[in-house]
This record gives C-alpha cells, structure tokens and sequence, in this order.
C-alpha cells in the first residue's frame, strides 16, 4: 500500500471522497469516530497516501506533498465541522431531555383519609378524659358471665333475648362476641379502686343484618362512674355537658324510662337539636341509668356506701345524627371517597 505509484490525483480524490462521504453520513457522536478510524486513521487510504509520500522521489516530494497534504486538509476540516455540528445537535438533545417544567403541577398523592368513626370516638373520647375521666377496655370475645349474668341478667330472664348473640363454639366454653360494651363496666370495677370514672368505648357485635340502619359489628362507649353519693342528677348533668359538647349548646337531653336488667332506675337518652334533618325533635340514642345494686355486689362493691351511673351510646348513630349519614352501610364498606367528605382532622 505504501507503493508511491499510488499517489495519483485520482487515488488522493477517491479516498478524499469516501472520507467526506463517510464523515457527512455520520449523524452522531459514534458513526463519526467509526468514519475517523476508517478514513483518517492509521491504515486507511489516506494515511497510506500520506505514509507513501515518504518514497516519492525528492522532485515531485513538493507536488505529491501538497496534493496530499491539502487533502487531508479537507478531510480534517470537514470532520472538524462534523464534529461541531454533532456535538451541539447532542447537547440540545440531552437539554430537551432534561427539560424540567417548573411551572408544571406536582404529581399529586391522593391522600388518604381517617374513618369518621374513629375521629367521632376520638372526640368522645376527649370530652370524657377532659373531664378526668379515664379510658377502659374490655375484650370482644367475652365470656357469657361478663356479658350477661355479672349485668344482672338471670338465665332465662328475658332480657337476654333482647340482644341477639353471636355464641362462640364450642358452647362449654360460655363464649359470646360482646353484644355491648356494659361488661367493661364489671371488668372495671373489678380492677380499679373506687372512686372510678370511666369510658369505654368498643366493637360490640349483634346478629343483625347489614341494611341501612343495622349492621352486625358496630362501636359503643360505655360510662361507668361510681362515687360516694352520685345520683341522677350527676348522670344527667355529665349527659348534658357531653351533648352539648358533640353537637352544640343548642342541644337538649331528655331521659325517658326505661329497663335494663343491670341498672335501677333506666332511662333512654333522648337529645334535641334544632337542625336535625326532618326539624326540631327528640331523637334516641342510648341507655343509661344508676347501677343496680346487684351489679355492685358482684364487682365486690358496697352499693350501702357507693352509688354509681351508667350510659351506653353508639357511635354509628351519633354519626348519623350529626353528619346526616343515611345510610349505615356506608360506614362499614370502606370507600375511602366517604371517609375524606369528613375531612383530612388529625
Ligand atoms: N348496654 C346497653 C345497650 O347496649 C346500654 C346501656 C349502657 C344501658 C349502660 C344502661 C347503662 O343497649
């Protein structure tokens, strides 16, 4: 290849021509430098020319020179502006591709939102422990003597067919899914010296269908307060002041006798308040009454020296009053969409 015979005007154009062809087809970064080692490099036709210029006679050395000479020359300079050309085209690539609109909304999390009943026991929950009361809990699985027998239900006493029951197997075990939150109340006083002040609020479960005002799991809170000398009175004026609390100074309570085997005298809980959907009236929401005197003996307590009251409430139904919820089962499916209509409250 180093052979100076080659050196001709023809054999300098033609690999000036591929050079140019090869440089001008590259149309990025990696086609160039492969167009480069082919056609510029060590061993490609030009620098063969370039090398033969070495065995050219000393009398044409000048004109061979210059001919091979200016055409690496066009060959450097066209890769040159290659290169410009690619580089800047890259770069602007690469730019576009960074691109970050600044002015672009961030990409949104769709937060998530806390049940309303959870928030609604929460609040009851903080109206009770600001008056120094204390939290209680109890187990859901509850024996049947917690359950029913401790409140004063006898065996066959009919009361007991009032709340319908979930019996866990096997029937020995005198098991029962709690059908309200009034064992706590034994358990308590069981566990806690008097004077006790306290709430408890729970899953409780009855065997009913779920349709738009039942369903078979649903919360209470139960309020236990024994003390020397409590009365009725104390129980009406701790229901008024946590009405009041939940749904506003406009609301009035009402107690409207009533039974429950575990407390002498009962009463419904019946509260007013002049937005209810449908106008101005009553609407019942719970049981309460002063501790019978039988339910004190069997947690150990005096009822001579001690007095107590008590209140059960469902937090479902306190939902449904004050937020117009019609429908209880929009309280148990899940759908977060229902939970954020209440609103992101921490
Ligand atoms: N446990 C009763 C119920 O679920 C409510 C209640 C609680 C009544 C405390 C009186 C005292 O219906």
């Amino acid at each position: 290849m180093s052979d100076p015979q080659l050196i001709t005007e023809e054999s300098v154009a033609a690999a000036v021509d591929v050079a140019l062809a090869a440089i001008a087809a590259a149309t990025d970064s990696t086609a160039l430098k492969q167009a480069r080692s082919a056609h510029m490099a060590e061993g490609s036709p030009l620098a063969n020319l370039n090398a033969a210029l070495r065995s050219v006679p000393n009398d044409q050395k000048a004109a061979f020179g210059k001919l091979v000479g200016q055409a690496r020359g066009r060959v450097n300079g066209a890769y040159a502006a290659a290169e410009e050309r690619i580089v800047a085209a890259e770069d602007a690539a690469r730019l576009a591709a960074e691109t970050v609109d600044v002015t672009a909304l961030p990409s949104r999390y769709r937060a998530g939102a806390r049940h309303p009943l959870e928030l609604l026991r929460e609040r009851v929950e903080d109206i009770f422990t600001g008056m120094g009361w204390e939290i209680a809990e109890g187990p859901e699985v509850e024996s049947e003597w917690f359950n029913f027998d401790a409140l004063n239900f006898d065996a066959d006493h009919p009361a007991r067919a009032m709340q319908d029951t979930f019996f866990v197997e096997p029937p020995e075990a005198h098991l029962v899914m709690r059908t309200h939150t009034s064992p706590v109340q034994v358990r308590t006083m069981l566990d806690r010296e008097v004077p006790i002040y306290v709430l408890a609020p729970g899953r409780v479960y009855r065997t009913d269908e779920l349709d738009a005002t039942h369903t078979p799991v649903f919360t209470q809170f139960e309020g236990l307060a024994v003390d020397k000398g409590l009365t009725m009175a104390d129980l009406r004026g701790t229901l008024d002041h946590f009405v009041k609390s939940v749904f506003g100074d406009e609301a009035k309570i009402r107690l409207r006798p009533s039974f429950f085997p575990f407390t002498e005298p009962s009463a419904e809980l019946d509260f007013w308040h002049p937005t209810f959907k449908g106008g101005a009236r009553w609407i019942e929401w719970g049981g309460c009454g002063m501790i019978h005197p039988n339910v004190l003996r069997a947690a150990g307590i005096d009822p001579e020296i001690y007095s107590g009251f008590a209140f059960g409430m469902g937090v479902e139904r306190g939902l449904m009053l004050r937020d117009g919820v019609q429908d209880m089962r929009e309280m148990v499916e899940g759908d977060v969409r229902f939970s954020q209509q209440f609103g992101m409250v921490v």
